[in-house]
């Protein structure tokens, strides 16, 4: 559908499930449930749920207000709505074309694991998820290829257009996502050791007291992980909820729209978690697997314990293979496709003003291929594997911080690490402090907010969302480059207060005038 030549969506369920299709990816699979229980389990999942509320909510609202209003991509949005942080539109178009660069070799990861399965099932045969990983990570040639094939499938869905592509594609893919992970709830709940599983996510301090994990992490670093991940998780800050926003029409709630979109993709990280966690104790336990090695985070998660939990499985363990990376993979193309659509956005819009009509297939197949460059570099590299890592073209040997060890989180670091964090502090300021919360409000009041909410939205604007973002950045640097905590506060307190200063100096003066 279209409206004065720009792209909208063909129905307000449509848009939900596309943003909901944002939202849920491989951060809900593999980092929300071992981060709740490596962080304290419903300790952690309080503390996410808070920040949910009072920070993700008002970004969500925040970004689609700005889409909305302005009816423009992120770099021209932002130009519109601030004198002061122009940057932050290209940040919120910078971030999603890194995040493409690793995103997109996972997602060829997923298919080769998929293919795995199916070759299994077929032939009877059954691969264990260490010898797997290992092969694909130092067979670079496979990874190239299946991550060009990623890419070939999310951009022939982005220039079928919003409508046409996008929330087609998420009106088929959630709903059947949904039943995959139910399919599998089921399986991972009914193994021995289940309830072990359950325990390590939901008691607090049960991860620890098991020797699952070797010690509690402090407060402030859980309200580091859970800010990160649930940034990372609702895929804030990095424009593309402002992008999909900018095709939604003037009638919609957008208060009752983000807090759908929130609790959506919560709802299914927890259910992740049943999927995911008591498979993976339940195949530890069984096979005597040292209780520090129970609990493995990110890929390897995916793509080690896991595959070993469905080779376990005997004959029908393989079609549960093929049911979980069917899901993995659906769940990270509509999430893929949001980025695409977040960094092709731009130029589609330039040509529009331009007067040039139909230039989407053209500058969607230039972006694809610009993405495609980047996610050669970290396909080949495999993690560290193949020896092109940056620690490596550095000459450094030993242990290195994790910005260095592979490019995949060199990527990540700049990406979800660096520019995600410092963006929404920075937009916060501007929404709070510079522009005033009326450039976000007067635009919900198409939906109609009640004075509760204003209120509620004002205070969170000005001073919870940059205070927790500061302590998420200090958190999310700490982690990827090392050093103290405590001077990574100081750097990020800082930093809070600078940005602070520069969006409320001068505006009173510019009002008095
Ligand atoms: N939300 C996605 C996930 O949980 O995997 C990742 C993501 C998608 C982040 C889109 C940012 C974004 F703009």
């Amino acid at each position: 559908m279209e409206q004065n030549g720009r792209s909208s969506w063909g129905s307000n369920i449509g848009f939900l499930l596309a943003a909901i299709g944002s939202a849920v990816g491989l951060g809900n699979i593999w980092g929300f449930p071992h981060k709740m229980g490596k962080s304290g389990g419903f300790t952690f999942l309080i503390v996410y749920l808070f920040l949910a509320v009072f920070v993700g909510l008002i970004v969500m609202v925040s970004e689609l207000a700005i889409g909305r209003k302005t009816k423009l991509s992120p770099i021209d949005a932002y130009k519109q709505v601030t004198k002061k942080f122009k940057w932050l539109g290209w940040a919120a178009t910078i971030a999603p074309f890194l995040i493409m660069s690793f995103y997109t070799v996972l997602g060829g990861y997923v298919m080769q694991y998929m293919a795995l399965n199916l070759a299994e099932l077929s032939f009877g045969i059954t691969a264990g998820g260490m010898d797997s990983f290992v092969a694909i990570l130092v067979n670079p040639f496979g990874a190239v290829v299946f991550t060009i094939l990623f890419i070939i499938i999310c951009m022939v869905i982005v220039q079928g257009g919003v409508s046409g592509g996008i929330e087609k594609f998420n009106k088929i893919g959630m709903p059947a996502l949904f039943v995959m992970l139910l399919v599998i709830i089921v399986r991972s709940l009914t193994l021995p050791y289940a309830s072990e599983g359950l325990k390590f996510m939901f008691v607090p301090g049960y991860s620890v007291a098991k020797g699952y994990i070797s010690e509690a992490p402090d407060i402030i670093s859980v309200l580091g992980t859970a800010g990160g991940q649930m940034f990372f998780s609702l895929s804030l800050a990095m424009g593309a909820i402002l992008t999909y926003g900018s095709y939604l029409s003037k009638e919609e709630n957008l208060v009752k729209n983000s807090v759908i979109i929130v609790a959506a993709d919560t709802l299914i990280a927890l259910l992740a978690g049943f999927a995911v966690i008591p498979a993976a104790i339940s195949y530890n336990l069984q096979n005597g697997v040292a209780p520090g090695d129970m609990m493995i985070g990110g890929p390897k998660l995916l793509f080690v314990t896991l595959q070993d939990v469905f080779a376990n499985m005997g004959k029908i363990g393989p079609l549960f293979g093929v049911i979980f990376y069917a899901l993995v993979l659906i769940a990270a193309i509509s999430s893929a496709i949001s980025l695409m659509e977040t960094v092709g956005a731009h130029w589609i819009d330039k040509d529009l003003a331009k007067g040039e009509k139909d230039t989407r297939k053209k500058i969607i197949s230039i972006v694809s291929l610009l993405i495609l460059v980047e996610a050669v570099v970290v396909a080949w590299d495999g993690l560290g594997s193949n020896g092109i890592h940056p620690a490596a073209l550095l000459g450094i040997q030993g242990s290195v911080p994790d910005v260095l060890a592979d490019w995949l989180d060199f990527m990540d670091t700049w990406s979800e690490y660096l520019l995600m964090p410092l963006g929404a502090m920075c937009m916060a300021l501007m929404i709070g402090w510079e522009s005033g919360p009326d450039l976000v409000l007067d635009e919900v009041a198409h939906g109609d907010p009640s004075n509760a909410f204003k209120a509620f939205y004002k205070f969170c604007v000005k001073f919870i969302v940059p205070i927790v973002m500061a302590f998420v950045l200090a958190g999310s640097l700490k982690g990827a480059c090392g050093g103290s905590a405590v001077m990574w506060y100081i750097i990020c307190g800082v930093a809070l207060v600078f940005f602070w200063v520069f969006a409320a100096v001068g505006n009173k003066k510019e009002v008095a005038e």
